[in-house]
């Protein structure tokens, strides 16, 4: 029996949870698989009413769940940056989920922005580090509000969290077995302390894995391929920063916010599953986002739980649900939120 830890959030966060739940009970009685849900009430809602965002203690409760299941954080009345920390960096961080795996795959009958390019060109895996880099809240203000104000923001880099993040995405590139490529994207050419140590620590790891070609990007020129040769792709890994700006840039790639899934892991302890996108407040309620999102970071929560038929099997229903869909933006699908889960749901089989 897996138990799952179940936060559907902000805006649309509840409503595309909602279908991927859906998604998950038809598979478990499909494949025998026991799902026990509970719900967490954390996002803006909770905070507003009671200044809370995840209470300490709760995150030992949550390190006894074989998995979290979340919607959306962002809530348009709490100022930039308190949920986002208290919540899903909060999350990341104290159950060391180091790494992000955002996979940017384009599914047939889903429409890309980048002209001629079909599925097979598209389909590769970003390893983003999730716990160190620009996201380690570390720094402070001199002199604020004043003329001579001073801002640090530190990037932290260690040995082990570089290391470990690396050691993931070789591993995952040979599991995965495509074309067995691993690209570093980083900025050597002027990160020239941070960015030697991922340097240095990635060739190093390498010299283990004769069979995978080590690759390496800037990470602005990653920006230009991923445009124009996204079929050069295989796995990139990257710092947490980079990662984050080039899984956007993905996700559009891949057919938008919509589609985009990924998975906050911790390989020796509990993982997050999260559609990329964020809380769309101005759909919230209406049943017009699209659930996909969410529907396949349940699909990797199955992969990553060691449930990988009943992931394959998800995704071709979700492959299935989009044969039948006009679009992937909110409003544009030709189904309603509910209606696209219902799709996903029928076309589930063994
Ligand atoms: C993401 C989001 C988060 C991030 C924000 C909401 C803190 O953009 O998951 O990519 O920057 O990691
Ligand atoms: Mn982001």
């Amino acid at each position: 029996m897996y138990k799952v830890a179940v936060i559907p959030g902000d805006g649309t966060g509840p409503e595309v949870v909602a279908e991927g739940l859906k998604a998950l009970e038809r598979i478990a009685s499909i494949y025998s698989l026991e799902f026990e849900f509970r719900e967490f009430d954390y996002g803006g809602d909770r905070y507003l009413r009671t200044g809370e965002t995840i209470p300490d203690s709760d995150i030992d409760v949550l390190r006894d769940y074989n998995a979290i299941y979340l919607g959306a954080i962002g809530h348009p009345d709490v100022k930039p940056g308190i949920l986002e920390k208290g919540i899903l960096l909060n999350l990341r961080f104290s159950l060391d989920q180091y790494i992000n795996l955002r996979p940017v795959k384009l599914y047939p009958n889903v429409e890309t922005p980048l002209a001629n390019k079909k599925p097979e060109d598209i389909d590769f895996v970003v390893v983003r580090e999730n716990t160190e880099g620009l996201y380690a809240g570390i720094g402070g203000f001199l002199k604020k509000g004043t003329p001579d104000e001073v801002a640090i923001q530190e990037m932290i880099n260690t040995r082990k969290g570089v290391e470990r993040c690396i050691r993931y995405a070789f591993e995952f590139t040979k599991k995965r077995n495509k074309n067995n490529k691993l690209t570093l994207c980083a900025k050597t050419n002027v990160l020239t302390y941070a960015h030697d140590l991922w340097d240095r620590v990635f060739h190093e790891v390498a010299s283990e894995y004769p069979d995978i070609q080590a690759d390496y990007a800037h990470v602005d020129a990653i920006t230009m391929w991923m445009v124009k040769n996204p079929e050069w792709f295989d796995v990139i890994v990257t710092t947490n920063m980079f990662g984050d700006i080039i899984t956007d840039l993905g996700a559009m790639v891949q057919g938008g916010m919509g589609i985009a899934a990924g998975g906050n892991i911790n390989p020796e302890g509990v993982s997050m599953f999260e559609p990329i996108g964020g809380s769309a407040p101005k759909y919230t309620g209406k049943n017009k986002i699209n659930p996909l999102a969410a529907i396949s970071a349940a699909q990797m929560m199955l992969d990553i739980l060691g449930e990988e038929e009943a992931s394959s099997s998800l995704e071709k229903a979700i492959i299935a649900a989009l044969g039948e869909m006009k679009g992937m933006s909110a409003g544009s699908m030709g189904f309603t939120t509910s209606e696209v889960g219902d799709l996903v749901a029928q076309a589930i089989t063994r």
